[in-house]
C-alpha cells in the first residue's frame, strides 16, 4: 500500500473502541453470572480473540448493533476448552487469559501466533505458580502454556516489571483466589480493571501502590461503555501537529491519565488543542478533543522521554519516533527495554524503518536517538506484522517528501480495522 504526501488533513475522527478497556470488561463480563451489555465494544482482531477464548470457556457472547451482550453463569462454571485456546496475536489475552486457566479446576493449553509465541511469559508464571498453579512454558517463558489450574490462594506480589498485563493477571487470579490478594505497583501502569472491578461487584481497594482484590468474589453482571482508544487517536493527534492547515475534532475520546503522557507532554509543549463535553463512562475519563497543527511543539517538546512517562506511553512511542524527526531539540529514548517485548522488536522495527525513509538515527540496547530537525524521504516500509508500527509510518508517508510503501498494512486490524478508511477521510 502507498501512502501519498498530504498538505491539510480536517474533520471529524470515528474512533475505534479502546482495546485495552474491551478485553477487560469482556472478561469481567465472561467471570460474573449474568448478562453483560458492553457497548462501543472493540472490533480488533485482538479482542475477537478474547471473546474466542472466552466463548471456549463456555461463555455466550452475541454482537449486538453497537457492542456486544455476554452471558455467563460465572467463572466457577467455566467448561475445559475441548482444545487449545487460541490468543492470536494479543499478548493482553494470554496474560489475562491464563489467570481464568489457572483459577479453573481442569487442564487446559494457551498459545498465539509466532509473534505472542516470542513473547515473554515467566512475569505472570511466577505470580500464578505461587497461587498454586502448575504451569509448563517452553524454556519456561514462551507459549504454548500447559496450565493445571486449582482452587488458588491469595498472595502479596510486587510486581518486578511496570505491566498493567501482569498486573490485571494477578488481580483476577486474585477473584478466583481465597483470601486477600495484594498487587504493589511501583511504577504506575494503566488502571482500567481497577476502575473496573467495582462495576462487577468485586471487592477492591486501593492503598497507595498497594492493589488489593478478595476472593473468592461473587461477580455480577454489568452494563458498560468503552471510551474511544486514545492509542488509536495518537496517530491523528500527531498528524494534526505536523500539516500545516490540519484541524481535526476527536468525539468521545478516553482519557484516563495512565494513558495519556504524551498528551500532557504535547500540552506543556505548546499544542493548541481543546477538550470539552468532559464526562466519564463507567469511572472513565472521556471527552471530545479539538486539535490543530501547532509548530510551538516542534520547538518546546523534551529531548528526552523515560521512567514513568515512557510507561504512561509505551505503546505511543513508534508514532512519537515520527514527530520525533522533526523536533528542534531532537528526540532520546532511554529505559524502554520493553519496547523489544512487544509485538515486534519496537526498538528495531522503529530504527530500521526511519532508516529506510532516510531519516538518521541511533539504536541503543534501551531506546534509541533521533537528531534535530529531519525530513522524512519516502521509501519502503516493513511493519513486521506490528498493527502500531504500520499506522505510526502510514502517518510517515503523510508528511514525508516522497511516498512510503508499507509492505503489510493489513495488519493495522489488530486494533483498528478501519484505520485506512480513517486515513483517507481526512485527507484535505
Ligand atoms: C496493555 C498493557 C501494555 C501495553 C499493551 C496493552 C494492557 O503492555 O503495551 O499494548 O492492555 O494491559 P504491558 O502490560 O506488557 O506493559
Amino acid at each position: 500500500m502507498l501512502i501519498e504526501p498530504t498538505t491539510s488533513i480536517g474533520g471529524e475522527i470515528d474512533l475505534p473502541g479502546d482495546k485495552s478497556i474491551s478485553h477487560r470488561y469482556a472478561v469481567l463480563g465472561a467471570m460474573a453470572c449474568g448478562t453483560t451489555s458492553i457497548s462501543g465494544f472493540s472490533r480488533s482482531r485482538d479482542c475477537e480473540s478474547t471473546l474466542d477464548c472466552l466463548r471456549e470457556l463456555g461463555t455466550d457472547i452475541q454482537r449486538s448493533d453497537n457492542g456486544i451482550e455476554i452471558r455467563s453463569l460465572g467463572w466457577e462454571r467455566f467448561q475445559q476448552p475441548g482444545k487449545p485456546l487460541d490468543a492470536g496475536n494479543s499478548g493482553t489475552t494470554i496474560r489475562l487469559l491464563s489467570a481464568l486457566l489457572a483459577g479453573s479446576p481442569f487442564a487446559s493449553t494457551i498459545q498465539g501466533d509466532t509473534s505472542v509465541n516470542r513473547r515473554p511469559m515467566r512475569r505472570i508464571l511466577t505470580p500464578l505458580s505461587r497461587m498454586g498453579a502448575t504451569i509448563l512454558a517452553q524454556n519456561e517463558d514462551y507459549p504454548p502454556l500447559r496450565v493445571t489450574g486449582t482452587q488458588l490462594t491469595g498472595i502479596e506480589y510486587p510486581l518486578p516489571v511496570a505491566s498493567a498485563q501482569v498486573k490485571s493477571c494477578v488481580l483476577l487470579a486474585g477473584l478466583m483466589a481465597h483470601g486477600e490478594t495484594t498487587v504493589v505497583e511501583p511504577i504506575p501502569s494503566r488502571d482500567h480493571t481497577e476502575r473496573a472491578l467495582p462495576f462487577f461487584n468485586a471487592r477492591f481497594t486501593r492503598v497507595n501502590q498497594h492493589l488489593q482484590v478478595t476472593g473468592p468474589a461473587s461477580l455480577e453482571a454489568a452494563t458498560m461503555q468503552i471510551p474511544g482508544d486514545f492509542s488509536a487517536a495518537v496517530f491523528f493527534i500527531v498528524a494534526a501537529l505536523l500539516i500545516p492547515e490540519a484541524r481535526l475534532c476527536l468525539r468521545g475520546l478516553g482519557i484516563n491519565p495512565s494513558r495519556t503522557g504524551l498528551l500532557t507532554l504535547l500540552e506543556n509543549s505548546g499544542a493548541e488543542f481543546e477538550t470539552t463535553n468532559l464526562r466519564e463512562f463507567n469511572a472513565e475519563p472521556v471527552c471530545d478533543l479539538a486539535i490543530r497543527f501547532s509548530p510551538e511543539v516542534l520547538r518546546n517538546f523534551p529531548p528526552e522521554i523515560s521512567g514513568e512517562w515512557l510507561t504512561s506511553m509505551i505503546d505511543e512511542i513508534p508514532v512519537l519516533a515520527v514527530l520525533g524527526t522533526r523536533l528542534d531539540k531532537g528526540l532520546k529514548i532511554r529505559g524502554g527495554e520493553e519496547l523489544r517485548k512487544k509485538e515486534s522488536d519496537r526498538i528495531n522495527s522503529v530504527v530500521v524503518n526511519l532508516r529506510n525513509l532516510g531519516v538518521r538515527v541511533e539504536e541503543f540496547p534501551d531506546g534509541f536517538e533521533i537528531p534535530p530537525n529531519q525530513q522524512i524521504q519516502g521509501g519502503k516500509v516493513q511493519t513486521f506484522g506490528d498493527h502500531r508500527i504500520a499506522m505510526a509510518f502510514a502517518v510517515a508517508g503523510l508528511v514525508a517528501q516522497e511516498p512510503v510503501e508499507l509492505d503489510e498494512p493489513s495488519c493495522v486490524s489488530i486494533s483498528f480495522p478501519a484505520f485506512f478508511e480513517t486515513l483517507n477521510s481526512i485527507r484535505g
